[in-house]
């Protein structure tokens, strides 16, 4: 059973700015919700009952968001309004199940991943980056499904324009487990057109096994000087891992660049 998710927040948003110059993308309103209420939907919905935030110093606004309860309480004795009744009970419940970890130098996300390692209890856990956003279906309930059928690491995935793929994490399609899911033969951070093995691209959605700690422990810097996760996984590919890519059926959001975000508002309010 997966009943853990890490989310990494400590990122600094700059395809955003000037909107993240003193805000935290996560909290920009995607048609009227901050983005990660959507991300947070999707983590409960899949089962999941304890979250880790891995947050930086400069993005404390973001638990701040979660622990106003002063604000509220004033506020809610004052007007009994009960629409901010019930926004304050599911800012509350939220706030249960989230735990804050801090990253207050942004080293990637494998260095962000490598944050949570003593809060970790079970064999595998979900991580969500919050940038990739995706609608009409939960593609983390996909990827716990796929998970406890075939007891693997799994990551989502789709297929991407060839000349974007240094925008990605792309990987060389292995053999085939079913209709929408293939093994993974091997995963390249953001590789040139030359270097790609091919257009598929990994999207925010894994779920990582407890091992993957062991070797972000030793993960040197890649692309760009961060530390990226998917070099993490490549190594336990290497070790005879499996991990599945799953091609999910949702509609795919880039959040964090500013025509996706624009984008995102318009399309999740068609729904
Ligand atoms: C991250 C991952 C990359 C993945 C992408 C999906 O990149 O490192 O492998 O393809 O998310 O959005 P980032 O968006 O942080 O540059």
């Amino acid at each position: 059973m997966i009943k853990q998710a890490i989310i990494p927040l400590a990122g600094l948003g700059t395809r955003l700015l000037p909107l993240t110059s003193v805000f935290a993308k996560e909290l920009l309103p995607i048609n009227g919700k901050p983005g990660i209420e959507y991300i947070l939907e999707e983590c409960i919905d899949a089962g999941i009952t304890e979250i880790i935030f891995i947050i930086s110093k400069k993005k404390q606004m973001i638990k701040n968001y979660f622990y106003n309860d002063n604000f509220y309480k004033k506020i809610i004795k004052k007007k009994k309004d009960p629409r901010i009744i019930k926004e304050y009970n599911k800012i509350i419940k939220y706030k249960k199940m989230i735990k804050f970890v801090y990253q207050n130098n942004p080293r990637g996300t494998g260095d962000a991943v490598l944050k949570t390692k003593k809060y970790i209890k079970d064999k595998f856990f979900l991580m969500l980056l919050p940038d990739d956003l995706i609608i009409n279906k939960n593609c983390s309930k996909s990827l716990v499904n796929i998970h406890n059928h075939y007891k693997t690491s799994v990551m989502a995935s789709m297929n991407v324009n060839k000349k974007t793929v240094s925008r990605w994490g792309i990987y060389k399609l292995g053999k085939k487990v079913d209709k929408k899911n293939y093994f993974i033969e091997d995963v390249i951070e953001k590789p040139s057109i030359k270097k790609a093995p091919s257009n598929k691209a990994v999207i925010g959605r894994y779920i990582l096994p407890k091992s993957i700690f062991s070797k972000l422990d030793k993960q040197k810097s890649g692309k760009g000087g961060e530390i990226h996760i998917t070099d993490a996984i490549q190594s336990l590919i290497k070790n005879n891992y499996k991990f599945i890519a799953h091609n999910f059926s949702g509609k795919y959001l880039d959040c964090g660049s500013m025509n996706g975000y624009i984008k995102s508002s318009l399309e999740i309010s068609k729904k």
